[in-house]
């Protein structure tokens, strides 16, 4: 391998993460590492000895502070992307989520080959997410849901707002405010290694397809050979017509061809 140039293939630009998208991704993603962070904290509080007057050591109450308000832009950002899920191309829309279609379960056995069992080498190149991607985030936003249901639950007796008001019911399903508050620190958990394997795999995919799945959810661009653009419209995954994006500026990189 020469380093830079990798082969002879004829490459396409294409507009795959609207920024709507990318917003959500980012504000999601900070939410998630803030509410984590102060939601450990509250879990284990560090008995500091302190000779300081009690209300000068409101720093504790500043961290409650920041896990609710962190909460409510976490809630705010996720219904967002439900809407957009609605709304938003082809690639964001929320059937994707659901592997329901017959080439979206194929799709999941083979990323299984190749990732998991490792028993195939042949790697499954796809535009939006591949589908066991999908099907995944489709587990993280159920997590979510778990998430602001037992979150404003525990919230709610505490709160004279309408909005933890809404979530009364919870509580009663779980036996007591003890057990609830177990299974909001376990799925806090469980976006903690959901995040480190996602982060991972990220950073390995960018490197070893080169597709620019990284910068993707920056700049929303990707960039493929024209054959897995064209398998994958043939596959019948992402098949529903986008609406029509605001055309970039065409440069002369837009579709390149690189020997
Ligand atoms: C902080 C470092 C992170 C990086 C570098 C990162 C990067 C990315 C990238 C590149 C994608 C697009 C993958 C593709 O095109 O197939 C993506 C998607 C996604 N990431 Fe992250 N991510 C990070 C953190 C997080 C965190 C903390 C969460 C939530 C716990 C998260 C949840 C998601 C979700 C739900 C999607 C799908 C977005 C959608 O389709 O709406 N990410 N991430």
């Amino acid at each position: 391998m020469n380093g830079s140039i990798n082969g002879s293939h004829d490459y396409a630009r294409v507009y795959v993460w609207e920024q709507p998208v990318r917003w959500f991704h980012w504000i999601n993603a900070v939410t998630v590492i803030v509410l984590g962070a102060t939601g450990w904290l509250i879990a284990n509080p560090p008995a500091f000895m302190s000779e300081t007057e009690a209300s000068f050591s409101y720093w504790f109450g500043d961290v409650r502070f920041i896990h609710f308000a962190a909460a409510y832009v976490f809630t705010a950002n996720f219904a967002f992307r439900l809407y957009w899920s609605l709304v938003g191309n082809k690639y964001s829309k929320w059937r994707n989520f659901f592997p329901l279609r017959r080439a979206q379960i194929r799709q999941i056995g083979d990323v299984l080959k190749v990732d998991i069992l490792q028993s195939t080498q042949k790697p499954v190149h796809t535009v939006g997410h591949n589908s066991m991607a999908y099907f995944t985030y489709a587990g993280t936003g159920l997590l979510t849901v778990f998430q602001i249901a037992s979150g404003f639950a525990l919230y709610a007796p505490m709160s004279e707002s309408w909005f933890p008001a809404l979530f009364t019911w919870v509580m009663p399903l779980f036996g007591s405010e003890f057990s609830l508050r177990i299974f909001h620190y376990a799925v806090m958990w469980a976006f903690t290694v959901f995040t480190i394997i996602h982060v991972y795999l990220v950073f390995y995919h960018d490197y070893v397809e080169g597709h620019g799945v990284l910068s993707s959810m920056v700049g929303g661009w990707k960039f493929l050979e024209k054959k897995t653009i064209a398998a994958e419209e043939a596959s019948g995954i992402s098949p529903y017509p986008s609406k029509p994006t605001t055309p970039a500026p065409v440069a002369p990189t837009q579709v390149a061809k690189i020997n």
